[in-house]
């Protein structure tokens, strides 16, 4: 595309809220008119079940489940549990809640996964920054250091605990379900550290969870200092303008009013019905139009912020879950997709771009530029470092243009509460828009439900295991052999996976009754040797 074809396509393409800055820009993607114009039935009707969303109907049918996120954050901050959770924050903060020993809280460790901890990861940076722990307590006014965990990953685990003192920490469990094992697991970690400690868990810990589940009951049985409730209509990875967002955000004292109204701006601006300008239905007729409506293109996004480096991770799970599904709404086998991924500018530039300038054209890329500078670093006469940054950008924008790849590009004002607010409304709401579009539900996740269930299986396996290498006493030999002997029903990789981690564990795990070690042989591989103790 030529850059007088651009500027033309330009004047159509680029919708602009000039109150708020902010403007998306698909002019640099590959459709005509006729395109659009030949979806257009489709389009509108995408936008009546937009609206059978907002009107409470049920849209999640296999959870038979209201989607609220859109409307529900309009009314949040009237809202009792909004008060509560700022006064908890406040409380904390100006240190009338203190830890078990009587000193103040000085962090807060949010324990979730997914759409538990992506939303929290991502505000956090984008609004805080990177060294926002590291900063005194002065420059952080007595607001709290923010760690996550999520995963159930040992080196996590123990890199934290490293970092901070447990008397001036609480533990932010946030599970919607209340059972996800990796949740779980970092929770009684905690717990039983803590009780190792002789100190008190029940008042370092506080729950985000749905009323009845595992955690709600369990955290309300032992006295947790809070537990907050999360509606069964808001999903993990819509959760981020509920109260999943808010409290980690209310502790490192992020103005979550400002995000939830720029959330609400562009609701209120993506609740048009022209697709042409809505910002969130143009976005997702671009990535169904490129994709050919099967995902046969990949989005990569790059934001022009390092403020913003989560912001690929999250997209990546909010599009990837909801939209990476086998059956559509009728039950037919699609496997549809669209693939994700991305990481910053320019620092972008001197690493996967090459490809993307010279390599495969199977993507198409979306830039967002934050306008406003944090500071003004003049590099030479008249030019300053962030003109650098905006040179690499419209640079890299052209180069691709020129090789006829695929570009949509944004930009926001300023990297504040309300400008992040508006970006997640946006892609919120064009992932709903694109799963109607593809006629699938875009708020379920069978799929991580079906790996759920199988780890179940070699969890049940590393048990059996135990209890065999207890009984079979002194041994030696390979995995399979070992199965043969114990009597046990399993492949023989899945064994020696286990079998595997129980001897390079020897000196830090203690088995009740034997000790496992192993040996290289080149004709028959890992040998196990059991010892009965
Ligand atoms: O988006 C989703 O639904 C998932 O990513 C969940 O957020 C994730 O599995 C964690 O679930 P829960 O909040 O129930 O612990």
């Amino acid at each position: 595309m030529n850059s007088k074809m651009l500027e033309e396509r330009k004047k159509k393409y680029c919708l602009t809220d000039g109150t708020i800055g902010f403007s998306i820009d698909v002019a640099g993607m590959d459709f005509k008119d006729e395109d659009l114009n030949a979806l257009s039935a489709k389009f509108a009707d995408a936008h009546k079940e937009m609206i059978r969303i907002e009107s409470g109907e049920i849209k999640n049918p296999d959870e038979n489940r209201k989607v609220t996120h859109f409307t529900d954050r309009a009314v949040y901050p009237g809202t009792s549990l909004f008060a509560d959770i700022q006064n908890f924050a406040e409380e904390l903060r100006t240190g009338l809640i203190k830890g078990c020993t009587g000193k103040a809280i000085e962090n807060a460790v949010i324990n979730g996964i997914g759409g538990s901890a992506l939303g929290p990861q991502l505000i956090q940076n984008a609004i805080r920054g990177p060294y926002w722990n590291e900063l005194p307590a002065k420059k952080r006014k007595g607001f709290l250091r923010i760690y996550f965990l999520d995963n159930t990953d040992t080196a996590e685990l123990k890199d934290l605990l490293d970092a901070v003192e447990l008397d001036k920490t609480i533990l932010i469990s946030i599970s919607k379900s209340g059972g996800t094992q990796e949740t779980k697991n970092n929770m009684i970690a905690f717990r039983d550290i803590y009780s190792k400690n002789n100190l008190d868990f029940a008042k370092h810990s506080c729950a985000v969870t749905m009323i009845g589940s595992e955690l709600d009951k369990y955290s309300k049985a032992e006295n947790w200092l809070r537990v907050f409730p999360l509606a069964d209509s808001i999903g993990g990875r819509t959760s981020e303008t509920s109260v999943v967002g808010h409290l980690p955000a209310a502790l490192a004292g992020i103005d979550f009013k400002s995000f939830l109204q720029g959330a609400c701006h562009m609701d209120a601006w993506t609740r048009e019905p022209d697709f042409r300008i809505n910002p969130s239905y143009l976005l997702a007729a671009m990535w169904f139009i490129a994709g050919k409506g099967k995902g046969d293109k990949n989005m990569v996004i790059v934001p022009y912020s390092d403020r913003l480096i989560l912001l690929s991770r999250y997209l990546q799970q909010l599009v990837m879950e909801s939209l990476g599904k086998e059956k559509d709404l009728d039950g037919k086998t699609v496997h549809q997709g669209l693939n994700v991924f991305g990481n910053k500018g320019g620092t972008d530039a001197h690493a996967f771009i090459q490809q993307l300038n010279d390599g495969r054209n199977d993507f198409f890329v979306t830039f967002i530029e934050v306008l406003k500078d944090f500071i003004n670093i003049p590099i030479e006469e008249n030019i300053s470092m962030s003109d650098y940054l905006h040179g690499f950008l419209c640079g890299l924008s052209n180069a691709l243009l020129g090789k006829d790849r695929e570009v949509i590009r944004m930009s926001v004002r300023e990297m504040n509460e309300f400008n992040l607010g508006l970006l997640i409304a946006l892609y919120e709401r064009a992932v709903a828009y694109y799963a109607e579009l593809v006629h699938i539900n875009a708020f379920h996740q069978p799929g991580v439900q079906a790996y759920k269930l199988a780890s179940k299986s070699i969890i049940s396996l590393t048990k059996d295991i135990q209890v065999a290498l207890r009984s079979i006493g002194q041994f030696s030999g390979t995995a399979k052999e070992l199965l043969a002997k114990a009597g046990l029903k399993a492949q023989a990789s899945e064994a020696e996976g286990i079998l595997a981690k129980f001897a390079e564990n020897s000196s830090l795990r203690k088995f009740n009754g034997f000790k496992i070690t192993r040996e290289w042989n080149d004709e028959k591989g890992w040998v196990y040797e059991i010892t009965v103790l």
